[in-house]
């Protein structure tokens, strides 16, 4: 039964929690649907102010991402590479960090509450696989230090992924 544990103030120690409760949860499964939907399940717990959290990964055939496992609500399915804030990530092979999505030329608009967003690409054999999509409905939710730590968070779900 997953813990659900209080978390403090010190949003560093927070986050490396999260990171070793993520092991706890992914390791010696080898699916990675199970893994990606337990990873964005506890980020949905944990992280305050936000309206999405989810995976797009890539459908390699046809260079664009396809909607994977997620919490929020209904998402478009299909993001090709290069357009909108996860398509610009994937093809960069770059985190991006949005303070403002209304002046991000191109952004999708899922959900019209999202103020703000961070898309860290997942790579695996130096190919990006997919991207972790977080939105939030405030302005400037995340930081420099969000995004050292979700990178730290998505490089042990890279260690994970069988795909
Ligand atoms: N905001 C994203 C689209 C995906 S939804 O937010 C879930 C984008 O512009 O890439």
């Amino acid at each position: 039964m997953f813990e659900v544990k209080k978390y403090k103030e010190n949003k560093e120690e927070n986050y490396e929690l999260v990171i070793k409760q993520l092991h706890a949860l992914i390791e010696g499964e080898k699916n990675d649907i199970a893994n990606l939907a337990n990873a964005a399940a506890l980020l949905n717990q944990f992280l305050d102010y936000i309206n999405w959290v989810g995976f797009y990964l890539t459908d390699h055939p046809h260079d664009e991402l396809v909607l994977g496992p997620f919490q929020g609500l209904p998402a478009c399915v299909r993001i090709p590479f290069g357009k909108g804030v996860c398509g610009t990530a994937a093809k960069q092979n770059k985190t991006i960090r949005v303070a403002d999505v209304h002046q991000f030329p191109g952004h999708i608009a899922c959900d019209a509450v999202t103020q703000s967003e961070i898309v860290i690409p997942l790579v695996k054999n130096n190919k990006v696989i997919g991207v972790l999509d977080i939105d939030s409905p405030i302005k400037n939710r995340f930081n420099e230090q969000d995004e050292k730590f979700l990178e730290k968070f998505t490089r042990k779900l890279e260690e994970a992924f069988a795909m």
